[in-house]
């Protein structure tokens, strides 16, 4: 396929390369005449893999075309406008993305001014871009985690001027205010911290498809919650690959325990954060969480391995040691603090004993939740260049033993909640039943509870009378809106 010259392919080299420039700040978002009314009378369809910054970033993507006057759809089969935000994590993300451009190929020959979009982390990566290039006629426009913000000129470009269009920066990236945001969630939100990560622990793609680590300021940060507290919202989740870097690059000297102690005295119900990196995890952190109740008990730590010279191979800058050390310290300093945890099971010659190791760990730790994967090549980094002997069903094996072992904790964590009473934030009723409602303690514990004149965003109390390992069963008690 030939490429053409005015499109901007992704450069993973590129995307490497981190400087001690300034993060440029931009905080004007204007649309000029000829891209305003691009939507009047059209809809759109936003479909979003992987992880919270996608889901973030597809509110903006929203408030855009909200902004351009398009309509949201509930299907694709409505739509006008098409936009996968995709996900690079892992090769199974990608496929189930492939597969999803795959099916829409059926609307696009029924429709053929339907614009489809790809963007995402899967846009910022070259092989991938190639391929849909080739084999995915379909999709007219792809553009990267740097473009978001030129959406309205890349849709005027599609629609009145050309065929397709690529547009994908490699670059350490900007930090955008004042973009138009159309919020998903009516009593829940997210809320940007930082974008992109310095870690490059040698596993992971992240690092490369969202540019280098750069924080908004305090300031917006406090802006955006006050206002969300007025709109109503009851609770936020702070984001960033790696909250624990707050402010490192900015001239201030604050830091993530200063923000999140500042954030709590806006008094906005529940806060949440993801995700801390175990290295860098400050005494400091710890006390605010402890201090406020409006910081939820719950710590998302990432451990990948339990073993310490698989630990270094990944770049993670910590030892199983000292993982333990500082777990057993926010354990002991969080009162009835829940704590999770992500692995990768078989990382290039994981043996037997670097494996046992982890399984060690997750005995000692008892994690409230794990989220557990197989090891993914990801071109570009470090590891996927790495000779790896483990055969396949070694680590199928590994995930399944994983997975049983962590379970069984889970549900002994959760077991200690029978007989308690929770405070559970709605989300509304159970899609299987409507006469149950659903909802998250603050540990973040899934509550499935029967009760009546309930609705979503409701506080509610409820008595715990069963626990399962993902999620627990109980009755409501008595609810409260307004606390
Ligand atoms: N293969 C498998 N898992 C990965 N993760 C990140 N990169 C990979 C990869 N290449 C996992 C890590 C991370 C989580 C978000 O995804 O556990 O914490
Ligand atoms: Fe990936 Fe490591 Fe950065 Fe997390 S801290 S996003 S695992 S490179």
């Amino acid at each position: 396929m030939k490429i053409k010259s005015d499109w901007i392919l992704p450069d993973l080299k590129a995307a490497q390369k981190r400087t001690k420039n300034a993060v440029p700040y931009i905080n004007h978002f204007e649309l000029e005449d000829y891209v305003r009314y691009i939507g009047k009378g059209k809809k759109y369809y936003i479909s979003t893999f992987g992880c919270q910054a996608n889901q973030r970033d597809s509110e903006t993507l929203a408030g855009i075309l909200d902004a351009m006057n398009f309509e949201p759809s509930e299907k694709p089969e409505q739509a006008d406008v098409v936009l996968i935000n995709t996900c690079a994590v892992r090769q199974n993300a990608e496929e189930k993305v492939l597969g999803e451009i795959g099916n829409l190929k059926r609307v696009y020959r029924e429709n053929k001014d339907l614009v489809i979009g790809v963007c995402g982390c899967m846009a910022q990566e070259e092989k991938l871009v190639h391929t849909i290039i080739d084999k995915y006629p379909q999709v007219r426009l792809m553009f990267g985690t740097h473009n978001i913000q030129d959406l309205p000129n890349m849709l005027y470009k599609v629609i009145y001027q050309h065929e397709r269009l690529i547009q994908v920066y490699s670059k350490e990236g900007e930090v955008y205010e004042n973009l138009p945001v159309h919020r998903f969630g009516n009593d829940k939100a997210w809320v940007n911290i930082m974008y992109g990560c310095d870690k490059f622990c040698t596993y992971c793609i992240v690092p490369y498809t969202r540019g280098k680590e750069r924080s908004r300021t305090m300031e917006e940060i406090l802006k955006e919650v006050n206002e969300l507290k007025k709109d109503g919202y009851k609770e936020i989740t702070l984001l960033g690959q790696n909250v624990n870097a707050y402010g490192k690059d900015l001239a201030t000297n604050y830091d993530f325990a200063t923000l999140l102690a500042k954030v709590a005295e806006t008094e906005i119900p529940r806060i949440r954060f993801m995700t801390s990196h175990p290295w860098d995890f400050s005494d400091a952190m710890i006390d605010v969480i402890a201090k406020y109740d409006n910081i939820m008990p719950f710590v998302h730590l990432p451990m990948q391995s339990g073993d310490s010279d698989v630990l270094k191979k990944m770049g993670r800058r910590y030892t199983a040691e000292s993982y333990k050390t500082l777990f057993d310290k926010i354990q002991d300093r969080i009162p009835g603090v829940a704590i999770s945890t992500d692995i990768i099971v078989g990382f290039p010659n994981e043996t037997d004993e670097q494996f046992q190791h982890t399984l060690d760990m997750v005995n000692y730790c008892k994690f409230d939740n794990c989220f557990t994967f197989i090891y993914s090549p990801r071109e570009g980094t470090p590891a996927a260049k790495m000779e790896d002997t483990v055969p396949s069903e070694v680590k199928s094996k590994r995930l399944a033993i994983l997975n049983q072992t962590w379970n069984k904790y889970a549900l002994e964590k959760n077991k200690q909640y029978e007989g308690k009473v929770v405070q559970v934030l709605v989300d509304g009723p159970s899609k299987k039943d409507p006469s149950t409602f659903t909802g998250y303690s603050p540990e973040n514990k899934i509550i499935n509870f029967t009760g009546e004149n309930i609705k979503a965003g409701d506080f509610v109390d409820v008595y715990i009378e069963r626990a399962k390992t993902f999620s627990m069963d109980g009755k409501a008690l008595c609810y409260n809106k307004n606390k």
